[in-house]
């Protein structure tokens, strides 16, 4: 997506080989013009795939994620992350590890909003290591509800989480895909594929 790269380029700071801050317009401060194109995309994307939910997990998949889902005309779910939990039998709960924050948190949704007979996007601004993704996909299998597929604002290609998930045999789509981020600039994948005039 053209003018995400653009973005990007012009207010991601890379702060390491590893992180890219976006704090301007995803992470802290957000474009809510570029969130409503960024959803209108993911549907673009997934169009005839009968969504049913949107999924993403609190805070800053919630943005794209409600877009997504306000194109769409359908719930948006966000899971919650918490500590730790006394043992409940009205919510789903897995657990997720982050390597870049080094803790594990358990990822919960209620029972009540996820059934068998729902076809569920996962939306999340950040594809790294997957893990995140990973734990969303399996509260809806828990659920016996269908996962569609992913939606990723900006995925860090360098980092596994892309092929995790399509070895897993899911359909993961990303807006902007970065390569690297090494010597303080931020490559795109497939460079010039990716940034045809639009
Ligand atoms: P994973 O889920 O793909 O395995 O990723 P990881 O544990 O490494 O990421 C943990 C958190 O850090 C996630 O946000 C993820 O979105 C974010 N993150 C990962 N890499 C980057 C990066 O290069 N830049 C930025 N800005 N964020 C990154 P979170 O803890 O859930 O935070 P939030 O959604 O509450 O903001």
């Amino acid at each position: 997506m053209k003018r995400l790269q653009d973005k990007v380029l012009q207010e991601g700071l890379v702060l390491s080989d590893r992180v890219l801050k976006v704090d301007s317009f995803l992470n802290h401060q957000m474009d809510p013009v570029l969130m409503k194109e960024i959803g209108e995309e993911f549907v673009k994307r997934y169009d005839g795939e009968r969504i049913t939910k949107v999924l993403t997990i609190e805070s800053s998949g919630i943005a794209p994620g409600l877009m997504t889902a306000l194109v769409l005309n359908v719930p948006l779910i966000f899971a919650r992350k918490q500590k730790s939990l006394t043992l409940r039998d009205d919510i789903f709960v897995e657990k997720v590890y982050s390597f870049t924050k080094q803790e594990t948190n358990e990822v919960t949704v209620s029972k009540k909003f996820l059934s068998p007979d729902d076809r569920v996007l996962i939306i999340d601004d950040f594809l790294a290591n997957g893990e995140a993704a990973s734990g969303l996909a399996r509260i809806v299998e828990q659920a016996g509800a269908a996962v569609v597929g992913f939606g990723i604002v900006i995925e860090k290609s360098f980092q596994p989480g892309r092929d995790h998930l399509l070895a897993a045999g899911y359909r993961v789509e990303s807006l902007v895909r970065v390569a690297s981020l090494e010597d303080g600039t931020v490559t795109f994948v497939d460079e010039a594929q990716e940034v045809p005039a639009e």
